[in-house]
């Protein structure tokens, strides 16, 4: 039986209720999802690798497909090492598009038999990202309901462990 395995990649600075929204209907479509977090040392992160895993592992825990991992260097060469046919991408408006077709195309052409495949969020995510999220947060609004509650406790945490924090 052909089994298919995907990979869904992202930065994910913190992990917020719309990637767990597609990783949820990721999970149903994919005989196996590996959530990928790109290790990143040029950017400086709210939250190390090591924490991104944490807050990914503990809220995919109730999946028996879903694997966390983390990647360097190009995605492409990832999906190859992990046997993956799929890399899964969400779309949330009309404004994401351009960026990801830029990047399917370009993935298309380094690995042609890699299929990339977009799916939406629930509507209530829509407009949720994890730029918006830390930007809020940061000027004190609250992001409870567009994050999982573990990430809401992981940025209080280090929000009182700031300079200036409580
Ligand atoms: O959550 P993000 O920041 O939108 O995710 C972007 C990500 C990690 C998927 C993208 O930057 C990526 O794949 N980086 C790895 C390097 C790579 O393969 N670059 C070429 C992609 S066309």
């Amino acid at each position: 039986m052909n089994t298919v395995r995907a990979i869904y990649p992202g930065t994910f600075d913190p992990l917020t209720n719309g990637h767990l929204d597609l990783i949820a209907r990721g999970s149903k479509i994919f005989d196996h999802l590996i959530v990928a977090i790109l290790n990143n040392s040029e950017k400086e992160p709210l939250f190390p690798v090591k924490e991104r895993v944490e807050m990914l592992t503990e809220a995919t825990r109730e999946f028996s497909n879903i694997s966390v991992s983390t990647f360097d260097g190009l995605l492409v060469e990832f999906a190859r090492q992990q046997q993956a046919q799929a890399l899964l991408r969400g779309i949330r408006a009309i404004s994401d598009y351009e960026y990801e077709f830029q990047m399917a195309l370009m993935n298309r052409r380094l690995a042609p038999q890699l299929e990339t495949v977009f799916m939406m969020p629930a509507e209530k995510y829509s407009y949720v990202s994890s730029r918006l999220i830390r930007e809020v947060f940061r000027l004190g609004g609250s992001v409870e309901g567009l994050v999982p509650p573990s990430v809401v406790e992981r940025l209080q945490k280090q929000a009182a462990q700031r300079p200036g924090g409580d």
